[in-house]
């Protein structure tokens, strides 16, 4: 029987530049799809996949997502004086539903560096990581995807998709090969090399890592023993690779629609398409857009 995975390290330290001056006072992850942080999406994503336990790697400036998953007291109770119950559940909903932990990355030396900050709250099991920049609208979650291979094979997973061949300078890359699972061929690979922010022209495939794993702990040894590098930064893909020195390590391209949040555009298309979804808001936009004389 494999470990079950029980904790999700959240990286949350980056300085958010791309949004400036939004960011300048808030965390890039408080910036809302509609009327949810990103964050949050992530969290829920979580929760819904089975994992409780979220291990948020912070940095400065970063209260506003401390107080975000605490407990409101003001609020709540102006909330439930003014008997506004369906607006109460909202707020306490997902604080409800986890247990949750900070931990501080000082400097923002990269992605291998934040789950490193983890090691002490994760100990001698498997977890998960997650990046809430990247948006995963899917009817299974895409973390409860990869878990269903993990609990299979006992190995890392990482998350994949395929990019245009112009953007894979902006990933981690694979080299991998098909592996039969569940009767079907297409979407299931076991990784042979993979390399961070390839050099255009110069990637292995156009499979890129999206922001979702599952690390068994040896990881934490390999990020202990690579040098920096794409940025001067240890990366996560930099480790993996080094974990695939010993172990297996697979990769599945998952069911559903990824938004890249951290990115204006990618922000801006989430934001629509999560709005044209909404129960409550989705026919009211949908009529102002086709007024659009676009
Ligand atoms: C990080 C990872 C990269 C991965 C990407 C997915 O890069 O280092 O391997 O492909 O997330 O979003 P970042 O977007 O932080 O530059």
């Amino acid at each position: 029987m494999n470990l079950k995975v029980r904790k999700a390290v959240f990286p949350a330290a980056g300085l958010g530049t791309r949004f400036l001056p939004a960011t300048k006072a808030m965390p890039k992850e408080m910036l809302p799809l509609v009327d949810k942080p990103l964050i949050q999406y992530a969290v829920e994503e979580s929760i819904h996949s089975g994992i409780q336990n979220i291990y948020i790697v912070t940095g400065r400036g970063k209260s506003a997502i401390e107080d975000h998953f605490d407990v409101s007291f003001e609020l709540e109770h102006l909330l439930s004086s003014r008997k506004k119950t369906e607006l109460l559940s909202i707020v306490q909903g997902v604080s409800d539903m986890i247990n949750i932990a900070y931990v501080r990355q000082k400097e923002a030396l990269g992605l291998g560096h934040a789950v490193l900050r983890a090691k002490e709250l994760i100990g001698d099991e498997p977890f998960a990581v997650v990046l809430s920049d990247d948006v995963i609208d899917s009817e299974i979650p895409c973390l409860r995807q990869l878990l269903d291979v993990y609990e299979f094979y006992g190995a890392s997973v990482v998350a994949l998709m395929e990019v245009p061949p112009d953007q894979t300078s902006s990933y981690g890359i694979v080299d991998a090969e098909p592996v039969e699972h569940n009767g079907a061929k297409s979407s299931l690979y076991r990784v042979r090399n993979m390399v961070e922010k390839p050099k255009p022209g110069s990637a292995p495939s156009n499979l890129a890592i999206i922001g979702r794993y599952i690390l068994t702990p040896e990881i934490f040894k390999s990020i202990e023993q690579i040098e920096p590098g794409a940025g001067g930064e240890l990366q996560l893909t930099d480790a993996l690779k080094h974990l695939l020195r010993n172990r297996p390590i697979y990769g599945l391209k998952f069911e559903g629609t990824r938004y890249d949040a951290g990115d204006k555009l990618g922000f801006l298309k989430a934001t629509v398409e999560m709005a044209l979804k909404r129960r409550d808001l989705g026919t009211a936009f949908h009529e102002y857009l086709k007024t659009l004389k676009l």
